[in-house]
């Protein structure tokens, strides 16, 4: 397996994707652009960790181990480093900065992969002069509970590197799913017409917030509603996601809701921010 790996972006995702990684064994540099921000991520990972040590589904020598295998960095490089995840914002010329400088800096045969929900690989890749090397590895939050990774093959992604993504995926004790270069590939394409409807169910006054989603959770047997995954996941993140997904289909199908627009607008981001579509403390 894999000796080492870098995760660029230490936040929600990036955290979680840390977590994983080093609870397998293997070596995880974190990144981010302040150490401050890496910090808040390990603290998050340790509660984590102590967490699962009180409910016994881990020990606490497993629990050191793992924090001992988190190396926070602002820099991009590391010794031993086999596979590159990013996870920073859903913006192309922020990721594509990110691998510019990333093929610079890495030997070929470093897979760089990115936890884009929607963005196209294709695009990402071009700005490299390994395209062959760039692959998604789209995980699911709560990074640690959900048993998803959504592989994603870019035009020019080699086999070799998406038979690697999904040992890996595997190795991790995930469930890899390979997927072909689409806007939202076959997961957040979906998932956002849902969360989008159900915003403007809400917004046309259908039901109540907790009445969409007492509905959506008892009629289909969904986990959580709609409206409070699209908490969960970040009010930003689905409207960046409805907003690429219009662009990219120009289909009035993927038309963001005004009112999740509104909400973006005012702040009210979800649980990140305390506030979405439900209060948090
Ligand atoms: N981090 C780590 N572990 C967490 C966690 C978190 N943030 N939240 C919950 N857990 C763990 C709990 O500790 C618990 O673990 P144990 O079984 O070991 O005790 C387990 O998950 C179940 O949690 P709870 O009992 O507290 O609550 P629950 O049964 O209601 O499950 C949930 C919580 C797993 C979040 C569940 O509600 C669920 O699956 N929701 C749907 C989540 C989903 O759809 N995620 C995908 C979002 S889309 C996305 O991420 C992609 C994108 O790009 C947009």
């Amino acid at each position: 397996m894999i000796k080492g790996v870098l995760v660029i972006g230490a936040g929600t995702m990036g955290s979680g994707i840390a977590q994983v990684f080093a609870q397998k064994g293997i070596k995880v540099y974190l990144n981010d652009v302040s150490m401050e921000i890496i910090e808040k991520s390990i603290g998050k990972i340790r509660k984590n960790l102590e967490k699962q040590v009180s409910k016994g589904k881990l020990t606490e020598e497993e629990k050191e181990k793992a924090l001992n295998l988190l190396e926070p960095t602002t820099e991009i490089t590391g010794k031993n480093v086999e596979l590159i995840v990013e996870a920073v914002v859903e913006i192309m010329e922020v990721k594509q900065e990110i691998f510019k400088k990333l093929d610079a800096a890495y030997s070929p045969d470093v897979i760089l992969a990115s936890n884009t929900s929607s963005l196209p690989i294709t695009e990402l890749a071009s700005v490299t002069s390994h395209p062959e090397r760039v692959a998604g590895m789209h995980f699911f939050n709560p990074v640690p509970v959900m048993k998803l990774i959504e592989v994603i093959k870019g035009m020019r992604t080699s086999d070799n590197v998406i038979k690697k993504v999904v040992e890996t995926s595997k190795f991790l004790g995930k469930e890899p799913v390979v997927v072909n270069d689409s806007p939202g590939f076959a997961t957040s394409r979906f998932l956002m017409v849902m969360i989008n409807e159900a915003i403007c169910g809400l917004w046309e006054n259908v039901a109540s917030a907790e009445g969409i989603d007492t509905a959506m959770k008892l009629g289909m047997n969904h986990p959580m509603g709609p409206l409070e995954l699209a908490d969960l996941i970040g009010l930003d993140v689905c409207l960046d996601i409805m907003e690429f997904l219009y662009d990219s289909f120009k289909d009035p199908k993927y038309r963001p809701c005004p009112l999740l627009k509104k909400m973006v607008a005012a702040g009210y981001l979800g649980r990140k921010s305390s506030r979405g579509f439900y209060q948090y403390s």
